[in-house]
């Protein structure tokens, strides 16, 4: 397309300007701020430059779908999975239509700008993005993953202003959904000509014992003589508690530290989430203000060695890790702050601390939760080097790009207490070579200049190549995916002492799932497409959780793990990545609606070390099963416990807590059973009856502790809707995910119902998306109805901008039942 009428195509959709702010701020006072951040919500979209809606970004355009097996297929052999034959792959990329080109295009009204930078920021843009404002090319970034800022000064006008930005997104590009557009914020700041800088500030901390200091560090060019800077460190609440100010600013720079005494310091944790704010303000030489910027920060210090392993503020701990793709299950690659502190929330209930941004840079807004909720990090950049995994893949941009991605990931993100470290890639093919080695030192320098306090790591498939090569051996730290069992060969290799498990388990599982009988193995293809819950079935390159849970406890130099994954995504079905209509993944711990898989209680037991657990599986609904056989499985961080069905014991069972198994070779069915002993409480010959199923947990002195039960469901006789939030905020942008279930007389749910459900929203918000956690369903999320699956869904509403009630109505047809739930927005 000409991409001159494209780009100056009229489109009057948002206002910005620089208002009367001024740049001078004759008191000095620190309420005054002479620099203006706007977001840029509202955008005309189009795919073909001829028809346009209006859209709110994030926005992403493939999420509603239709999915079809047409999009993106892919006729390959997975090598990283030990694929030789080529064969087709439909849902590798979660079968949406992400492909080929978008073009968004928004209005801004700019004026008193004389004198000022105006920069636009994009937080990433999938994929390819070139951005014009005024008809002229402003700048473009390949990578869509990366933050990215243009300073568009040069091409702005006194008045009416166009950004239009042109993506493109190529098949056989990605491994996994990437979704498509501007799927991440996009903001345009206003400063002034001499401004502080927010990716050229940095705040670090260290111990000084027994205090901490606060090392500020900014720089800013051409800095006229006379003009200083003045630092104000405020807590939580706002209360300055130290103030500095530098009377000269040499060549621009300016680096001051603070002292904190011991005593009266907050740490920052994932216990203790304590944020400071640093206000930096720019004075010239008589006082007056020319610039004012505010950087949130927390004071910890990361420590990681062959002796106390990984230590956060001192206190040796072991990472307990998700890796999370960045899809937002129905919500497609939108970022939504709504959505990423629902699955903080959810994963810190697990006793989870730490997420890895497989296998990409993170947005700014969930680095922003986990400051502020608790939650460490392992920012990651690339999944492909120079040797592609896939024939489009970011391989094209290696040689050209990756300094500037690795640049751009620190600078944007290095102020974040939440990451403890960089991740320069996943897998590489390079593993085995001198190449990669010199790749690997390269990319780790130019990490440790960027930010000398953070180690860097990435996960290696391949260990005996990679340690034959060296490239294992350049790493601060070596983080090994997967292969448990070469971890003892690997230490010997390795000089630093201690290793990571920078990708672990790959247990694959389906909620609510139960298949007869139960098999211990490599995950195979069954009929319904499905995988059973009763966590027995792994990858041929992974395990099962029981394996890294007992490397952890029992090998002191493991420093934690990251599991795959904390979440299903869109895209990997494995092991149905040739079996239609599976589009998304099997290995979350919860699955794409966010709802906890049994897995979940499992993670729980071992690492939620506040809270008991005590969890039964499977459900106890199984007409046609009356006499056979029934395995049942109990998570629980209780030791021993007793199992009844309708009152009669089926024996006590105790967890065989020192138990040790060969974990110097892959996985058995045998082996793998074995060590579920150590972590699981199994009944294996339990023959169902309908009733109740009970189990009773004693501690460990024998005591009886806690007790649950499961019981047969009768008749349909209602629906359940439970919402995780009853108040939203009236911003347009808030989350409340309703999960709907179908419940007897006697309020059991009905496990296996797959009704179809109906939504109707009306008030002061509206239907976002829906979605039942079924790999396998066509269904589209954007459709306001849907099939339970395994007996629930979970629909999410968006809040409006005005204040009221969100009255969300559901239907059962089938059993001619409704129900309502009022949410308020505030
Ligand atoms: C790993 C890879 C992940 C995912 C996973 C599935 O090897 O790093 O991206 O593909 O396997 O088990």
């Amino acid at each position: 397309m000409d991409i001159k009428t494209f780009a100056t195509t009229l489109f009057i959709t948002g206002i910005a300007t620089c208002g009367s702010a001024h740049a001078n701020d004759p008191s000095g006072s620190l309420n005054v701020s002479p620099r203006e951040t706007k977001s840029l919500v509202t955008w005309q979209f189009s795919r073909d430059s001829l028809h346009w809606q209006t859209v709110r970004i994030p926005h992403d355009w493939a999420i509603a779908g239709p999915f079809d097996k047409k999009w993106d297929i892919q006729y390959v052999a997975i090598e990283q999975n030990g694929e030789k034959e080529k064969t087709e792959k439909s849902g590798r990329s979660g079968a949406l239509p992400w492909l080929g080109h978008g073009y968004y295009s928004t209005h801004v009204t700019l004026s008193q700008c004389k004198g000022r930078r105006v920069m636009l920021n994009f937080d990433g843009a999938m994929a390819e993005p070139t951005v014009y404002v005024n008809g002229k090319r402003a700048g473009h970034w390949a990578y869509g993953y990366t933050p990215f800022r243009l300073d568009i000064t040069p091409y702005i006008n006194d008045g009416d202003n166009v950004v239009t930005v042109s993506l493109s997104n190529m098949e056989e590009s990605s491994r996994w959904y990437p979704g498509a557009g501007l799927y991440r914020p996009v903001t345009l700041e206003i400063l002034p000509e001499l401004h502080i800088d927010s990716w050229k500030t940095i705040i670090t901390t260290e111990k000084n014992h027994p205090n901490y200091i606060v090392d500020y560090k900014t720089t800013i060019p051409n800095v006229p003589e006379g003009y200083r800077l003045r630092l104000d460190i405020l807590d939580s609440k706002g209360k300055q508690i130290k103030t500095a100010e530098q009377n000269e600013l040499k060549r621009g720079a300016m680096e001051y530290q603070f002292t904190l005494d011991e005593d009266s310091v907050h740490l920052w944790s994932p216990e203790t989430p304590y944020l400071y704010r640093c206000v930096t303000t720019l004075l010239d030489d008589s006082g007056h203000t020319i610039d004012k910027m505010t950087t949130k920060f927390g004071i910890r210090t990361i420590t990681i060695d062959s002796i106390h392993g990984f230590q956060l503020n001192g206190v040796s701990r072991k990472i307990k890790g998700v890796c999370l793709h960045h899809d937002l299950g129905p919500l497609g690659a939108a970022v939504n702050k709504a959505a990423i502190i629902r699955q903080v929330k959810q994963l810190k209930d697990m006793g989870a601390d730490a997420i890895r941004t497989a296998h990409n840079m993170p947005s700014q807004i969930q680095m922003d939760v986990c400051d502020s909720l608790g939650m460490m990090v392992m920012a990651e950049s690339f999944d492909m080097w120079i040797y592609p995994k896939c024939k489009n893949g970011y391989s094209r941009f290696f040689k050209e790009w990756s300094d500037r991605d690795i640049t751009n990931l620190i600078e944007a993100n290095r102020n974040h207490p939440s990451i403890i470290m960089w991740s320069i890639g996943n897998e590489i093919p390079e593993q085995w070579s001198y190449e990669g080695r010199i790749i690997s030192e390269h990319l780790q320098n130019l990490c440790h200049q960027l930010d000398p306090t953070r180690m860097v790591t990435q996960g290696m498939d391949k260990a005996e190549a990679a340690l034959n090569s060296g490239f294992a051996q350049v790493m601060d730290v070596p983080g090994f995916n997967y292969r448990v069992y070469k971890y003892d060969r690997n230490m010997k290799k390795l000089t630093t002492g201690f290793l990571l498990g920078s990708e672990t388990a790959s247990t694959v599982s389906s909620r609510g799932v139960y298949h007869f009988p139960v098999k211990w193995d490599v995950a195979t293809p069954e009929k319904d497409g499905q995988c059973s819950s009763y966590d027995v079935e792994w990858c041929s390159w992974s395990n099962l959780p029981e394996e890294d849970f007992m490397a952890m406890e029992d090998k002191p130099y493991t420093i934690g793990q990251f599991v795959w994954t904390g979440y299903d995504y869109l895209g990997e079905p494995t092991p149905y990545d040739e079996y239609w209509p599976s589009r998304s993944s099997y290995f979350g711990i919860m699955d794409l609606a966010g709802l906890p898989k049994d897995r979940y209680y499992l993670y729980r037991s071992v690492w939620n070390n506040k809270e008991h657990t005590l969890h039964i599986l499977p459900h106890w609904t199984w007409p046609g099963r009356e006499g056979k056989v029934t395995p049942v499985f109990v998570y629980t961080d209780y030791p021993e416990a007793e199992l009844f069905v309708n009152g009669k014991s089926q024996g006590r069972v105790k967890k065989q807590l020192g138990l040790k198994t060969d974990d110097q070779h892959p996985s058995t069915p045998e082996i793998a059973k074995t060590r579920a002993k150590r972590y699981r409480l199994m009944w294996d010959n339990v023959v169902y009856e309908p009733g109740e199923l009970k189990v009773v947990a004693y501690n460990k002195n024998g005591q009886r502790a806690a007790e649950t039960s499961v019981r047969t469901a009768g008749a349909a006789n209602a629906l359940k809707l439970e919402s995780d939030r009853l108040q939203l905020t009236a911003d347009g942008n808030d989350l409340a995910y309703i999960t709907v279930s179908l419940i007897d007389k006697n309020g059991v749910e009905l496990p296996q119902a797959d009704d179809e459900i109906e939504v109707a929203v009306s008030g002061a918000g509206q239907f976002r998306a829906i979605c039942n956690g079924d790999a396998t369903s066509l269904e589209s999320f954007a459709t306001p109805r849907m099939k339970l699956f395994n007996g629930k869904l979970v629909i999410t509403i968006q809040s409006g901008k005005d204040k009221g009630n969100i009255k969300v109505k559901v239907r059962d047809s089938k059993h001619k039942l409704s129900k309502q739930i009022v949410i308020k927005v505030k």
